[in-house]
């Protein structure tokens, strides 16, 4: 920490739960010394390094490339999937947000959705956006060797959508901001991603059928258009999307070839 800075200090409310079957609960642990200008997921390093010093469990929570692009930092805190703040995940969060308005306690949650069971504290089991995904979001057709970059015209117009649509990072924080738990705004940035583009139009039926299928499997809850999860979404996914898909699945509903 530089040498200007005075650290902070914090009480964490965490959700303990030892599996999907366990009661889980909250429990406080204070952190002290914090830079402000730590990410919130260094601030929780400190916090476990504090608990396994006194032989304490460490909490779990889900991390990889702690730089916004892989979706895997998954944390509701205090009320709201990612913290504070507009369009960042959890890891671009930093300690500095916390400074004076949150009184020195801040809650720290899993996401909650049936469809994401907890596999323990923070981590939940996202395996259903897998599943959604494997259903059919994806091209099959073989293309053969890599064409020219500009062979197939695309406008611009279009191709920024899809560019759009493709940065969802699965986190799930739209499925953790509604109150219905549904996963609109994923799935139908997923079909988007390829329904926009020429690429995507020969299996563009029966990718919307497959993949709306299999979120329904899965156990989300319906949409009903309350706008939660475009406000949460680190990555600004737009609900015309979901508009989008909603078209695309009335349209391969209604045709006799899927
Ligand atoms: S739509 Fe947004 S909130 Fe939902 S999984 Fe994709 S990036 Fe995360
Ligand atoms: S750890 Fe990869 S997006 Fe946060």
């Amino acid at each position: 920490m530089s040498s200007n800075h005075k650290g902070l200090n914090f009480t964490l409310k965490v959700w303990r739960q030892k599996n999907a079957q366990a009661k889980g609960e909250f429990k406080e642990y204070p952190v002290s010394n914090v830079s402000p200008d730590s990410s919130f997921l260094e601030m929780l390093d400190i916090m476990n390094e504090d608990l396994l010093h006194k032989g304490e469990d460490p909490v779990y929570f889900d991390h990889d490339c702690r730089e916004g692009i892989c979706g895997m930092c998954s944390l509701f805190i205090n009320g709201r999937p990612h913290g504070p703040g507009e369009e960042i995940t959890v890891c671009q969060l930093h300690m500095r947000e916390f400074n004076s308005q949150d009184g020195g306690t801040i809650t720290i949650e899993p996401w909650r959705a049936a469809a994401f069971p907890v596999i323990k504290d923070l981590v939940v089991d996202r395996g259903a956006f897998d599943r959604i995904q494997q259903a059919g979001g994806y091209v099959s057709i073989n293309t053969g060797g890599v064409p020219d970059a500009n062979a197939i015209p695309i406008s611009k117009e279009v191709a920024d959508k899809a560019m759009d649509a493709a940065t969802c990072i699965g986190c799930g924080a739209c499925v953790a901001a509604c109150k219905n738990a549904s996963a609109m705004l994923f799935v139908s940035a997923k079909v988007s991603q390829f329904s926009l583009l020429p690429q995507g139009q020969a299996e563009k039926k029966r990718r919307v059928l497959a993949m709306v299928d299999q979120m329904d499997t899965e156990g989300f809850g319906a949409c009903t258009n309350t706008g939660a999860c475009e406000a949460e979404c680190p990555k600004g996914i737009s609900l015309e999307n979901i508009a989008r898909m909603n078209r695309d699945y009335l349209a391969a509903s209604l045709s006799q070839e899927h």
